[in-house]
């Protein structure tokens, strides 16, 4: 029987769904995907089943016959708002002076027994480092001799009628969503160098409706974040500006729009269509600037308040990453580097092998982040959440720490 494997990225803009092969050796192919346009969320949430049932078929069948497979089963990317990331810890007595598999099933319990609303669900429990008795910073503390054992984690939940819905729509379309994987985590898989995750790195995913925040330092989550703005928010600027409709103001944003007027010469003109019969204008591409500069600077003054804000600003020795559809627009890096006062890099989805030309593009990391994930075959392993299935997660507890690090 053929093993096949798909991601699929239900954004607020797009769904791209990727479908692969994996062989016995483990490694795998990319057949096919499909990117179709879907109105269905708001900010990262869906608000409209119908719309988000019929892209997400549109998608997967794209996918379906450009591979030439069917796909059953998905990692199906989660995000918007309403998720929550917070640090925790636990402690607990080590059995029999050393560290075993149980010791840490139980500290890892310990962590997560934080008080989490009844409405909510766990999406990931990422471990962060571990202390043995005085011993700090153990990445991988079974076998270590020891009275305590203290565990420091990310957690990652969601509020669970968003991610009933989208599971719901998953199924009506005929996908089985096999897990929900926060969008960022599946993000900078795609697009982060082990070494960024280690010098500490903010990977910034400017997507349409919302802008998702992940900090790794020492290979660890630190924080996540997920700001309620994005290039949606740019095009009605646009709209608004220029008194023209969202579809050409989403083409002058797409063809000609600027993250800030630094990168772009004085006389440069482009034309904008009249709404209801008028004659179209000429207007100077500065202009487009002055309306697109504040709305970026918002953005990027969002992200620097949450990095600042949760103690973590000083610790990015390797800078910020963006992708998202919006990291395209001209001057988001010098804008970025600007506000940050770091070097900034876009991310592409560099590690996912046999990526077609189109999709390497940072729209698409989070989709081949959630391919990888399916393709490693360690569902459960960086704790990711078994959709509905809350039992699993414990069982499992050992082995992902073990493959996390
Ligand atoms: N070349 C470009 N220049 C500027 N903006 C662009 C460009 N291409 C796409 N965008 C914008 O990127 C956004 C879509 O990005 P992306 O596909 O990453 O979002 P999404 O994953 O669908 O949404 P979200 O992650 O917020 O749920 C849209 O607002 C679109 O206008
Ligand atoms: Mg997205």
């Amino acid at each position: 029987m053929r093993n096949i494997l798909a991601g699929l990225d239900v954004g607020s803009s797009k769904v791209c769904a990727l479908a692969a092969e994996s062989a016995a050796d483990s490694s795998f192919a990319l057949l096919g995907y499909g990117v179709v346009p879907c109105t269905g969320l708001r900010k990262g949430v869906v608000v409209n089943i119908e719309a988000t049932v019929e892209a997400i078929r549109a998608a997967a069948d794209e996918a379906e016959r450009t591979a030439g497979v069917r796909i059953g089963a998905a990692v199906v990317g989660v995000a918007g708002a309403h998720i929550r990331g917070l640090n925790s810890h636990g402690i607990v007595a080590v059995r029999g002076g050393e560290v075993g598999a149980r010791d840490l099933d139980r500290v890892i319990d310990a962590a997560r027994a934080v008080a989490i609303p009844l409405d909510r669900q766990v999406l990931h429990i990422l471990p962060q480092q571990f202390a043995v008795d005085d011993q700090e910073g153990v990445r991988d503390p079974i076998g270590m001799a020891g009275v305590r054992l203290e565990a420091r984690i990310h957690l990652v939940t969601a509020a669970q009628s968003y991610g009933q819905n989208l599971g719901k729509c998953c199924e009506r379309a005929g996908i089985t969503p096999a897990e929900m994987m926060f969008e960022p985590l599946a993000s900078a898989d795609a697009a982060l160098f082990p070494e960024e995750r280690e010098l500490g790195v903010a990977l910034i995913d400017i997507g349409g409706g919302t802008t998702d925040i992940i900090v790794f330092h020492n290979g660890a989550v630190m924080h996540t974040a997920v700001l309620p703005i994005g290039g949606s928010h740019l095009t009605g600027d646009v709209a608004a500006g220029l008194r023209t409709p969202m579809t050409e103001a989403e083409r002058l944003k797409i063809n000609y729009g600027i993250a800030t007027n630094l990168v772009v010469g004085r006389d440069e003109m482009v034309q904008v269509p009249g709404v209801g019969g008028r004659e179209p204008r000429l207007i100077s591409r500065r202009l487009l600037g002055e309306i697109m500069e504040p709305r970026m600077e918002e953005i990027f003054a969002m992200a620097h308040r949450e990095l600042l804000r949760s103690g973590v600003a000083d610790s990015l020795g390797s800078g910020v990453v963006l992708v998202g559809g919006t990291s395209l627009l001209e001057g988001t890096q010098e804008l970025a580097e600007r506000m940050f006062s770091m070097p900034v890099r876009r991310g592409l989805p560099i590690n996912l092998k046999g990526m077609p030309e189109d999709l390497m593009k940072p729209m698409y990391t989070t989709a081949a982040g959630l391919l990888l994930h399916a393709a490693a075959g360690r569902a459960g392993s960086n704790g990711l959440a078994r959709f509905g299935r809350w039992g699993r997660l414990r069982s499992r507890v050992t082995d992902w720490v073990r493959d996390f690090f």
